[in-house]
């Protein structure tokens, strides 16, 4: 799913200078501020690399929680009666112009599925912030479901998201 590019945690030596998704606000958090929140513990952040070590994406991931009423009473059927559920935070997710369309955007998905999966803490889900509609659809496109309260933010519980990869 990765296909030709690396995903791994950013470190100074990667050159953040030119990436241009396109989007200035996720431009400009990755070229200025990013570097701040990893010091401070507020998040961490994954990149994708291209055979030629460019940056082509990526995206955030911080713990977070999510109360169990942003669920569908039909969701909350199935669960336990926890007020909050531990949560994985994709805060931003940004792929370059020059490398849409590949599949990168779902790549970077599954790597954090993956990591999730993997951290100590237990994550019943991953949830996101659609900035638009069509941040909407491309989440959508990936099997996360709008949360009840919010209609622009979308979730993907773990358990569901790895049957998912599984039949693929
Ligand atoms: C959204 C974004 C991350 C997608 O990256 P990508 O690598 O091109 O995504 P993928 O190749 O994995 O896309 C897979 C599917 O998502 C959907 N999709 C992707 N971008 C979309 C968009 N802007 N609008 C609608 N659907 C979209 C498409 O259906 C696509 O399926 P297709 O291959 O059959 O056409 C990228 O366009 C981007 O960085 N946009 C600017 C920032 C942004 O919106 N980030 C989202 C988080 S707020």
């Amino acid at each position: 799913m990765t296909g030709p590019f690396l995903i791994e945690p950013l470190v100074g030596a990667h050159d953040r200078r030119t990436f241009d998704s396109g989007n200035a606000a996720l431009d400009r958090y990755f070229r200025e501020q990013v570097t701040q929140d990893i010091r401070r513990r507020l998040t961490n952040c994954f990149v994708a690399l291209d055979p030629e070590a460019r940056l082509a994406g990526y995206y955030t991931l911080s713990a977070a929680s999510l109360p169990v009423t942003a669920l569908s009473a039909d969701e909350v059927k199935r669960l336990p009666r926890y007020p909050l559920l531990p949560a994985g935070l994709i805060g931003r997710l940004a792929v370059d112009q020059k490398f849409r369309g590949q599949g990168l955007g779902g790549a970077l998905i599954v790597d954090a599925i993956d990591r999730a999966m993997r951290a100590e803490p237990a994550i019943f889900t991953l949830i996101v912030e659609a900035k638009d509609d069509g941040a909407a659809s491309f989440y959508r496109h990936y099997g996360f479901r709008p949360l009840a309260s919010r209609p622009l933010s979308f979730f993907l519980p773990l358990a569901e998201a790895a049957r998912q990869l599984k039949t693929r």
